[in-house]
């Protein structure tokens, strides 16, 4: 099969790329990436130059370029990873939300429309759901919960959520959506909460916990999420939402004592700062129909997960340090200088 991954040179899709590479190697992988901020060639070293993969410099929202790759290439699946994927960039400035996660996705669809294909895959996100309250732990997010957004990120993708299903009705476009929870591993940027709370207790910087650290998101191994989008591309059914979860919800502040415990540092670290605005509260997903269809489970423990996970940052900090002493620390100064 030939894949088009777009994003993959961020951290989902380039996770994505190497678990297919060792699943399913006689695939052949095109890259489509802008590389902006949150792309890193540097991620994609180990396949850049291999059979079966190639990178593509583009953006999903530039239609010439993509009808072009289309044409050329005549992908067989796509799958789409690429996104602006950061809700506090997005509370600061929507518009680029709306030209990538939602213009960029009708490109996409709109190339499969005109060149044909098997299978689009969406990449969603739990977070179109909005959230849930804390004092109702019997409440879950299911494919049939309505979508009720809370940020400019989350209105984004559910926006394209919804084209794609309409291009499934209206066009009989084959495409799939799956909605995750939050994904932690290698190669995630560290802008999100936990590699920039592993960056920062290694630095002897203050953990900077938002509210009172009470928030409550069900956190998954990222390789967990890579072999949940590959059974939904072998055995999902076209027109079908699939939520991604493994049942592991943690308190924000839970997750940076996690961290702290691991490197052995002091959790006087931990400082508490202004509030997101907007802040969803819970995120909970019910995972049974995917167990259900496809037999999806997730096999990697938190535990585990986030040990091996604060290991990678040790053992890669070149990876993270020519970000974090990049242009980040602009990024950095403006969020959290006076928060
Ligand atoms: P990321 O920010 O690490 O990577 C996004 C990638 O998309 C980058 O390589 C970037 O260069 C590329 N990109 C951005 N705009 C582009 C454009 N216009 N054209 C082409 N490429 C572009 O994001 P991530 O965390 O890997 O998330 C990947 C997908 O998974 C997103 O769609 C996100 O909404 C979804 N998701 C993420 C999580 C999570 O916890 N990170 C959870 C559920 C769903
Ligand atoms: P994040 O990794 O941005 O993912 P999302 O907002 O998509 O869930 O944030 C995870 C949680 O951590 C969220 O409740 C916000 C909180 N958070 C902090 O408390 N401090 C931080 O510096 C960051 C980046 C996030």
């Amino acid at each position: 099969m030939k894949i088009l991954i777009t994003g993959g040179a961020g951290f989902i899709g380039s996770n994505f790329i190497f678990y297919m590479r060792e699943q399913r190697p006689d695939d052949e992988l095109l890259c489509l990436d802008k590389l902006t901020y949150a792309g890193n060639l540097a991620t994609l070293e180990s396949v850049m130059d291999k059979p079966g993969f190639r990178f593509i410099h583009a953006d999903i929202a530039d239609r010439e370029a993509v009808y072009h790759i289309f044409e050329q290439e005549k992908p067989e699946i796509a799958v789409n990873f690429a996104a602006e994927s950061h809700v506090d960039r997005s509370i600061e400035n929507p518009s680029v939300f709306l030209q990538t996660n939602v213009m960029g996705t009708q490109v996409l669809l709109d190339a499969c429309r005109k060149y044909g294909i098997k299978r689009y895959h969406q990449v969603s996100t739990d977070e179109v759901y909005g959230d849930l309250p804390l004092d109702r732990p019997d409440l879950f997010f299911t494919e049939a919960t309505p979508l009720h957004t809370s940020s400019p990120y989350s209105a984004s993708k559910a926006s394209a959520d919804l084209l794609c299903s309409a291009y499934h009705r209206t066009y009989g476009l084959p495409i799939t959506i799956s909605r995750c929870s939050n994904n932690y591993g290698p190669y995630q940027f560290p802008e999100k909460l936990i590699p920039l709370m592993i960056a920062n207790a290694l630095a002897d910087k203050p953990l900077p916990v938002y509210g009172a650290g009470m928030n409550v998101r069900d956190w998954l191994y990222v390789e967990d999420h890579c072999a949940a989008i590959d059974l939904i591309l072998q055995n999902g059914k076209c027109g079908e939402v699939y939520n991604i979860g493994g049942h592991n919800e943690m308190r924000n502040i839970d997750i940076v004592k996690t961290i702290l415990a691991i490197l052995g540092k002091t959790e006087r670290l931990i400082t508490y700062v202004a509030d997101r605005k907007g802040h969803d509260m819970r995120y909970a997903i019910d995972p049974a129909f995917i167990h259900k269809e496809l037999g999806w489970l997730p096999a990697t423990k938190f535990e585990d997960g986030i040990r091996r996970t604060v290991q990678w940052y040790l053992d890669n900090r070149s990876w993270w340090e020519n970000i974090v002493n990049g242009e980040y620390q602009t990024y950095y100064e403006r969020m959290y200088a006076n928060r």
